[in-house]
């Protein structure tokens, strides 16, 4: 008689549990991490199970279904929403010195940060389109998938013990003028002038289900793609080839790059360092 018993290795019921909190998540709340990279996406799913104390991944199903507050909570852990205002201050100054200025020449400029967290990024673009005179002729789109970030983003408060390295990056990346102009004091911190966040659209946008809604001359997308497979990250650089306009920018950060993918061949590099790339006519 044959044993109908079989026996999994740990790590292989653990895997089971993680497939099943995935599916959980994608079936409750549509967000398919089926091809983020595994191994770091793991890693940040077990911290929480860690930071709550649970016996194992599965124990998280429950609260992903039934609790939504809980849901925010895990999704801040696992889409890593790190950033910082003139974060690679050089990357900046490049922008400035050397694309702003052909940008300025356009009658207008469509901008989209994708993956633009709380928001830093994209005040940190502002201010500069503001000193180099181009603001005003600027359409900036703000996407995240994560609405939590979103809602800080558009309300623009940040806390004041960032402002010191805040400061700093914005001398480094070329600022012309004294940080402080561009915000308020704000009980909880400091709030971005109003003045700076009106041509900013922010709006919910998923890069791995969502399509195009627009024609950039100018995309940034930094510190995003790291946490993608190579598949997902082929087709996320497809939307923006579609969305680019001929001869339009995109920007990715400093670990990102677009040499082992064939939408190289659709680009020009124009400075390795700081990952800015060039559509082709
Ligand atoms: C590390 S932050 C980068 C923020 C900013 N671009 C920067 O470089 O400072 C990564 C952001 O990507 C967002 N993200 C991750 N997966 C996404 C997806 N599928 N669609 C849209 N945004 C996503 C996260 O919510 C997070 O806010």
């Amino acid at each position: 008689m044959d044993d109908l018993t079989s026996y999994a290795t740990p790590v292989e019921y653990q895997d089971i549990e993680y497939s099943l909190v995935l599916n959980a998540i994608k079936l409750r709340y549509g967000h398919d991490f089926d091809a983020y990279a595994q191994k770091s996406l793991k890693r940040r799913l077990e911290h929480h199970v860690e930071k709550h104390g649970f016996n194992g991944l599965s124990e998280m199903i429950k609260p992903i279904i039934y609790n939504e507050d809980f849901f925010e909570d895990l999704l801040n852990t696992v889409s890593v929403p790190v950033t910082e205002m003139f974060r690679d201050p050089e990357f900046f100054r490049t922008l400035r010195e050397k694309i702003l200025p052909l940008l300025k020449t356009y009658p207008s400029v469509n901008i989209w940060h994708a993956g633009c967290a709380t928001g830093e990024e994209v005040y940190s673009m502002a201010i500069m389109l503001e000193e180099e005179g181009l603001y005003d002729n600027c359409n900036i789109y703000a996407t995240d998938f994560n609405s939590g970030s979103l809602a800080h983003a558009k309300q623009g408060v940040y806390s004041f013990s960032r402002m010191q390295k805040y400061t700093e990056n914005y001398y480094l990346a070329g600022g012309k003028r004294s940080f402080s102009d561009y915000y308020d004091s704000h009980e909880n911190g400091i709030k971005i002038n109003e003045k700076l966040i009106r041509n900013i659209t922010f709006a919910k946008h998923n890069l791995a289900n969502d399509s195009v809604f627009g024609q950039f001359n100018l995309i940034l997308c930094r510190n995003v793609l790291i946490y993608f497979g190579k598949q997902l990250q082929d087709k996320v650089f497809s939307l923006f080839h579609e969305s680019t306009l001929s001869l339009g920018y995109l920007c990715l950060g400093s670990h990102e790059s677009l040499n082992y993918n064939n939408t190289l061949m659709r680009y020009d590099t124009v400075f390795d360092k700081y990952k800015i790339y060039r559509k082709r006519q």
